[in-house]
């Protein structure tokens, strides 16, 4: 591992624009420096660095982070291998620490599964090609589904011999471990015996990024009853399901060029695609797509196309992973292969040229797909076709990046097209989906299993409610204010942190903050201050946990917009935020204050609810009155100065 006093050193020495500047070409522009997005593909500059802030930001595809980040990005590195390209490139020497003894373990433990993977594909392989059994039995399996040489080759594929124990027994005299080998899956315990668990069985390794040997998947030859088509590698400490993707290694450069993801379900598929030319290719293995592996697509694409057999189960399992893909910011689209074929028989069917045009011309948008098989499953019948309406736009609603916004509105005007309604209307629809989300999460802190409230009695639509719509954007504001002007003086006494801490307690922050990172955040800010460092965004930019340096990414401006209110207010020269730190932090801090008092309406419209007391009710009353008017007060005070 490499040491903390290393990882200080090279956060020191870094120079963002330095570093961006050695892969892409930047020009200054004010405080900032601007080029063409290296992320995402376009002919005006919006990717901005900020050297001052020590981040990225990009106004086209909204990809942000600080440099250590950048360069994990484009160059597809790990933390590590970034820190050390750093290290390389500012002339560190990395001081390298001894490892916890349980991290050592693990390492331990990985690195021998892997060296054992290494040993058993080699062995496969030989006896697949150099063996008269594998030759007579695999060789000639492999080839008369059409794979040649080459293919078998580069996929590194193999044959476990049939035999009891062949495998095993070499692995045992060449001094592999028994537990170990137990663990890779490779061999399993019968009755104090040990044996091979493929025999008789063709053997696809699966390759992690790097081209290391995760696991085996093992086919049968001749299909029986009894036995599994496959068997795969039990889970263990390298081989975790959920964040593999079968062909992923021969894949990336593909992919990166392309930048589209093919998805389809068998190693075959990927196999047979491969050796007609199209390497963009992974495979899920027929079950649906879990978080990690959707992510591990976005590193590449943004574009992903499934490639799945229209009756499959794979189909139902895919449509299954649609919902979490949108909320990744992927684009997918879909093909079907048609009648009892898969995309391996398919290619083999029409060969390479036709089965891309198929593919080209095939390739429908995911979305509208699955509102499409939903209008005809529900024919005429206007109760079940007014259920699609509002379950494509829980979909559509899923759409919710500020970047995604003209992808959504895109989505609303074709889907309207095909429903037949009035696209003004369904998008207030969309709109009223995604705002109840908002108040559902708010008002799960503020009011578990409460009865809703009387609307004529809150008006739900005021001022302040649309202020509270607005997601969390005045969550971060405050946060954005404290880390970026905490330091500059409040008044002759105190700092702005200083009376910042004065005026909100740890029971406002909990209650009234429903993001627990912008909490964090705070926390963290307080300890700092407290023990006498002078916390900047930086300390947060670098912090161990990676959760808090993307959300300090996310929450600086790098080209702070100035809200349409101020521009009103002043002619001439328009203030910057720095100029008006101290507006900004009441501003931000009223915001609270206005969640306080919306809180403590509806305690009192509960109290109101319950009592029968004449008297008490009265109270009730007036409070509400006098609770109402103060919230009038701040929100108009607040509503000057709301950042976008
Ligand atoms: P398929 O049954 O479609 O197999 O399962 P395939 O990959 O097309 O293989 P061929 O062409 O018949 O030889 C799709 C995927 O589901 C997983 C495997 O990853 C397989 O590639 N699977 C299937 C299993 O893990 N176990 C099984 O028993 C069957
Ligand atoms: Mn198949």
């Amino acid at each position: 591992m490499i040491s903390q006093e290393s990882i200080q050193q090279i956060q020191n020495q870094i120079d963002i624009i330095d570093i961006i500047g050695s892969f892409i070409k930047l020009k200054k522009r004010g405080a900032n420096y601007l080029g063409n997005c290296p992320f995402h593909n376009e002919k005006t500059p919006s990717f901005t660095v900020s050297p001052t802030k020590e981040i990225y930001k990009c106004f086209g595809c909204g990809k942000s982070g600080n440099a250590i980040g950048f360069v994990m990005d484009h160059e597809k590195y790990s933390y590590v291998e970034a820190l050390r390209w750093l290290a390389a490139k500012y002339n560190i020497t990395l001081e390298e620490t001894e490892a916890s003894p349980e991290f050592k373990a693990i390492q331990l433990t990985s690195d021998s599964l892997f060296i054992i993977n290494n040993f058993a594909k080699d062995f496969f392989s030989n006896a697949l090609l150099n063996t008269e059994e594998g030759n007579d039995i695999a060789l000639s399996y492999l080839k008369e589904r059409g794979f040649n040489l080459d293919t078998i080759k580069k996929f590194q594929l193999g044959y476990n011999p049939s035999a009891r124990d062949e495998f095993t027994k070499v692995a045992i005299d060449s001094q592999y471990n028994k537990d170990l080998l137990l663990k890779t899956g490779l061999v399993v315990s019968r009755e104090e015996k040990m044996m091979d668990n493929y025999r008789g069985r063709i053997i696809f390794p699966i390759h992690n990024q790097s081209g290391k040997i995760l696991g085996f998947g093992a086919r049968i030859i001749k299909s029986n009853d009894k036995a599994p088509k496959y068997i795969n590698t039990p889970e263990n400490e390298i081989y975790i399901k959920s964040k593999i993707l079968y062909g992923a290694y021969f894949a990336r450069m593909a992919i990166d060029k392309a930048d589209e993801c093919l998805l389809v379900e068998g190693y075959t598929d990927v196999v047979s695609l491969h050796q007609a030319g199209i390497e963009n290719v992974v495979a899920s293995g027929g079950t649906s797509l879990t978080p990690d592996q959707l992510r591990l697509i976005k590193k590449y694409t943004k574009n992903l196309t499934i490639i799945y057999d229209g009756d499959s189960a794979g189909i139902k399992a895919a449509l299954r992973g649609l919902d979490l893909a949108l909320e990744e910011g992927l684009d997918v689209k879909l093909v079907l292969i048609p009648d009892k074929e898969d995309p391996d028989s398919y290619v083999n069917k029409l060969g390479a040229n036709a089965f891309i045009d198929f593919v080209k011309n095939e390739k429908k948008d995911f979305i509208l797909f699955q509102l499409e098989i939903a209008l005809k499953d529900a024919g005429t019948d206007p109760a079940r076709k007014s259920a699609i309406v509002n379950q494509i736009a829980e979909t559509i609603s899923k759409i919710n990046k500020t970047e995604e916004f003209t992808r959504r509105q895109d989505y609303i005007k074709r889907v309207s097209e095909i429903l037949k309604v009035e696209e003004s209307g369904f998008n207030a629809l969309v709109n009223k989906v995604i705002r109840d989300k908002i108040t559902k999460e708010e008002s799960k802190s503020f009011r578990a299993d409460l009865p809703p409230l009387d609307e004529s009695f809150i008006d739900a639509d005021d001022e302040t409610s649309a202020l509270f719509n607005k997601d969390e954007s005045h969550e971060q504001a405050l946060v954005r204010s404290l880390v970026e002007f905490g330091l500059k003086d409040w008044d002759e006494e105190q700092k702005v942190a200083h009376y910042f801490f004065s005026q909100i307690d740890d029971l406002d922050l909990e209650e009234l903050i429903d993001n627990k990172k912008l909490v964090n955040i705070i926390h963290l800010y307080r300890k700092w201050y407290k023990e006498g460092l002078q916390p900047t965004a930086k300390n947060f930019l670098y912090h161990d946990d990676p959760e808090i340096n993307s959300l300090i990414i996310k929450i600086m401006d790098v080209d702070a917009e100035i809200s349409p209110n101020w521009k009103h207010h002043y002619e001439g020269h328009i203030p910057t935020r720095e100029e008006l730190y101290k507006e900004e932090v009441i501003s931000t801090m009223n915001y609270l204050q206005l969640r306080k008092i919306k809180r403590l309406i509806i305690e009192n419209q509960q109290e109101l609810e319950k009592t029968t007391d004449p008297q008490q009710q009265l109270i009730c009353m007036q409070t509400h009155q006098h609770l109402k008017k103060l919230e009038a007060d701040i929100s108009k005070k607040a509503g000057t100065v709301i950042y976008k």
